[in-house]
C-alpha cells in the first residue's frame, strides 16, 4: 500500500466537515475517524462527529471533535461514533431533513464510512440536496466495487484464521470433519481468503454452487491420502446457519461433522496494522478530496494507490472474486 495522500492544488482550508460511521461496524473504523479528524484539523477545519450513522443526522446528534477526541482510539475495534442501519434514511423526506440539520451546524461536507448501503444513502443525499458527501469503504466483507480493499477485511480474515488454527488442533486430535462458518452475506471474499490462509480442505461460497456430493468427494480424496480430519470453510450466505444444513446433508451420506459459527467475533477486536494504515490513508484522502471540491464519490485503493471513484460507478455493483484466487484455493486444497 502506497501511503500517498492526494494533494490537489485547489485545496481549500477552514471548512466545517462531519464524519459518521454507518452499517455493520468494522475494525479500523476508529482509525479512519481519527485520520479524518486530524487531517481536517491540520487544514484549519472545524470537525464534527455524527453519532449512530444517518440516525444521528436525523436526531441532530452531532458533536465537535478535537484532536483529543480521537486520542487512544487507533487500536480499538468497533466505532466510537457508534453505527446504525437507518431504515428511515430510505425516505427522501429524511434525507432532506438530514441536509437541513447539517447546514444548521454550518457543516459543508460529510464523510461516510461504511459499505454499499451507506454509500447509497450518501449518494442520494448529495443527488437530492446537493450536500457534498464522500465515502470511505469500511466493511469486513471486502465486497465494494472499485476498491481492492476495505477497512476491517484484513482483521476479520486474521481473526477467522486464528480460530481455524485452534479448531484444527481439536479436529486432528479427534479425527473430525469441521464446518467453520465465516461472515459474508453475498460475497465469499472472507471465506476464500480464510480457506487459503487456514489450509482448508474446501471452501463453500455463494458465488459457486457446490453439491454436497462434491464436498463428500473432497473429503474422500483426503481420506485416501491419509487425512483423518478436514476443515471446510463455509460463507454464511443470506442467512447464518448454512453450515448446520450442510452438516445435516453430510450426515445423511454417512459423514459425521461438527459446526463452528464464528459470527460476530469477526467484526470485533483490535484492527491489524494493515487496517490501521489503510484507514489512515483513506480517511485523510477523503478530507483532501472534499477540501478540493470533490464529492459524490468514494475513496478507494487500487493496485496500492488511492483513487477517487464516482458513487455512480460503485453503488449497487457486485465485486467479483478474481478467478486466480478461486483457482489457487482449489489447487492448494488437494
Ligand atoms: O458487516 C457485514 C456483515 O458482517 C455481513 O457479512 C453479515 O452478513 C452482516 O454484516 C451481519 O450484520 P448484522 O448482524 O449487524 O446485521
Amino acid at each position: 500500500m502506497i501511503l500517498k495522500i492526494p494533494t490537489p492544488s485547489n485545496q481549500k482550508r477552514n471548512q466545517s466537515i462531519a464524519v459518521l460511521t454507518s452499517g455493520g461496524d468494522a475494525p479500523g473504523m476508529n482509525a479512519a475517524v481519527r485520520s479524518v479528524v486530524r487531517y481536517g484539523l491540520a487544514h484549519g477545519c472545524k470537525m464534527y462527529g455524527v453519532m449512530k450513522g444517518f440516525r444521528g443526522l436525523l436526531d441532530g446528534h452531532i458533536t465537535r471533535l478535537e484532536a483529543s477526541s480521537v486520542a487512544n482510539v487507533i487500536q480499538r475495534g468497533g466505532t466510537i461514533l457508534k453505527t446504525d442501519r437507518c431504515k428511515e434514511f430510505y425516505k427522501k423526506s429524511a434525507r432532506k431533513r438530514a441536509a437541513e440539520v447539517l447546514i444548521s451546524y454550518g457543516i459543508e461536507g460529510l464523510v461516510v464510512i461504511g459499505g454499499d448501503g451507506s454509500f447509497t444513502g450518501a449518494g442520494l443525499l448529495e443527488k437530492e440536496t446537493g450536500f457534498p458527501t464522500i465515502g470511505v469503504p469500511g466493511t469486513i466483507d471486502n465486497d465494494i466495487f472499485a476498491t481492492d480493499d476495505t477497512i476491517g477485511f484484513d482483521t476479520a480474515v486474521n481473526t477467522a484464521v486464528e480460530a481455524i488454527d485452534r479448531i484444527r488442533d481439536t479436529a486432528s486430535s479427534h479425527d473430525r470433519i469441521f464446518l467453520v462458518e465465516v461472515m459474508g452475506r453475498s460475497s465469499g471474499f472472507i471465506a476464500i481468503m480464510v480457506g487459503i490462509a487456514g489450509g482448508a480442505e474446501t471452501v463453500i461460497i455463494p458465488e459457486i454452487k457446490q453439491p454436497v456430493s462434491a464436498v463428500c468427494n473432497t473429503i474422500d480424496r483426503g481420506i485416501k491420502r491419509g487425512k483423518s480430519s478436514s476443515i471446510i470453510v463455509v460463507a454464511e450466505g443470506p442467512k447464518p446457519g448454512l453450515s448446520y444444513r450442510i452438516a445435516n446433508d453430510l450426515s445423511k451420506r454417512g459423514y459425521s461433522s461438527k459446526v463452528c459459527i464464528l459470527g460476530h467475533t469477526q467484526r470485533g477486536g483490535s484492527p491489524t496494522a494493515h487496517d490501521r494504515l489503510l484507514a489512515s490513508a483513506l480517511g485523510a484522502s477523503a478530507v483532501a478530496y472534499l477540501l478540493a471540491g470533490k464529492s459524490d464519490a468514494m475513496v478507494g485503493m487500487q493496485k496500492g494507490h488511492i483513487v477517487l471513484v464516482p458513487f455512480k460507478n460503485v453503488i449497487g455493483r457486485k465485486r467479483l472474486l478474481p478467478n486466480e484466487i478461486l483457482e489457487l484455493a482449489q489447487i492448494l486444497a488437494i
